[in-house]
């Protein structure tokens, strides 16, 4: 498959119009996956970017994905936040699902938070449950789908970058911290990342959970590779929206209404934990 490869350029460009529609100059990327978008109103002195207004960026055609750069200050820090992304199986290339991130990096941005809305695979999950990403499964990446395939250019990351680390472990202590001290209880573990749209069949479900994934959703491992080639720290966390489906013939649906709508329930824990974060974020800067 040959998609449009984008230069450092592109970047460059996309990141000084970024430059010249706000006085910030944030170091912490925000991603906001389904339904979270709403953390976004709450961000102070905003300066607000139409995805569609920046060069080259993609627009996201999801309900739920609100589509612009939120730029601003919360908790006394300076954030870059996307209030939705794009996904794989909307048609755009992995080049273009993971141009923001580059874009962000190009921009100064050496931090980068992903949400996602995800569904359970770890019996032990719940709806409505928040799960910290320790590591991940980049089944896309694995059969041939990586961001990272094509030319590499140097000054942005290393040909065969290092993912022993991925998820940054004393941004993970953090969190962990954090949600102890706000009395939330933080899931943990693997995110299995898929193409989608459709979502899983209960064998595929059996097998993701043998593969040791805990939970399940369609977007956040390319970003967060990309992110890591070019240097970035990276932080995640899965709403658990559902709880996957493992056996055939039950009564029981999965929906992306019932995805945004668990969501609704997630919002208040996940701006919790995201506020907690920000707080007392010099103790990572
Ligand atoms: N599978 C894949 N992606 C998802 C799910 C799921 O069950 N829930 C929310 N996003």
């Amino acid at each position: 498959m040959k998609t449009k490869q984008f230069s450092r350029q592109d970047f460059q460009n996309a990141a000084e119009f970024i430059a010249r529609n706000t006085h910030h100059r944030p170091r912490i990327g925000l991603v906001l996956g389904s339904g979270f978008g709403e953390f976004a109103e709450a961000i102070e002195d905003a300066d607000i970017i139409p995805y569609a207004d920046i060069p080259h960026f993609p627009r996201s055609t999801v309900e739920g994905h609100k589509g612009r750069l939120v730029i601003g200050r919360m908790e006394g820090q300076t954030i870059m936040v996307m209030q939705g992304r794009v996904h794989f199986y909307e048609g755009f290339s992995m080049e273009e699902v993971t141009f923001p991130i580059r874009v962000m990096r190009a921009f100064g941005v050496e931090s980068l938070i992903l949400t996602n809305a995800a569904g359970g695979l770890n019996p032990e999950f719940r709806t409505g449950d928040i799960m910290m990403i320790e590591d991940q499964i980049n089944l896309l990446g694995l059969v041939g789908n990586n961001p990272l395939m094509g030319p590499n250019d140097p000054e942005l990351g290393p040909r065969f970058p290092d993912m022993s680390t991925l998820y940054d472990r004393r941004m993970r202590e953090l969190a962990v911290s954090v949600a102890a001290e706000i009395g939330l209880t933080l899931r943990r573990g693997v995110y299995v990342g898929l193409s989608g749209p459709a979502f899983e069949t209960p064998a595929e479900v059996r097998m993701l959970r043998a593969l040791g994934a805990d939970a399940t959703g369609m977007s956040t491992t390319n970003e967060s590779l990309v992110a890591r080639h070019g240097g970035m720290r990276v932080l995640g966390f899965s709403g658990i929206t559902n709880e996957a489906i493992d056996a055939i013939d039950t009564p029981r649906v999965t929906s992306h209404e019932e995805v945004l709508e668990t969501g609704k329930v997630l919002v208040p824990r996940m701006v919790g934990l995201l506020r907690g974060i920000l707080r007392r974020w010099d103790e990572v800067a």
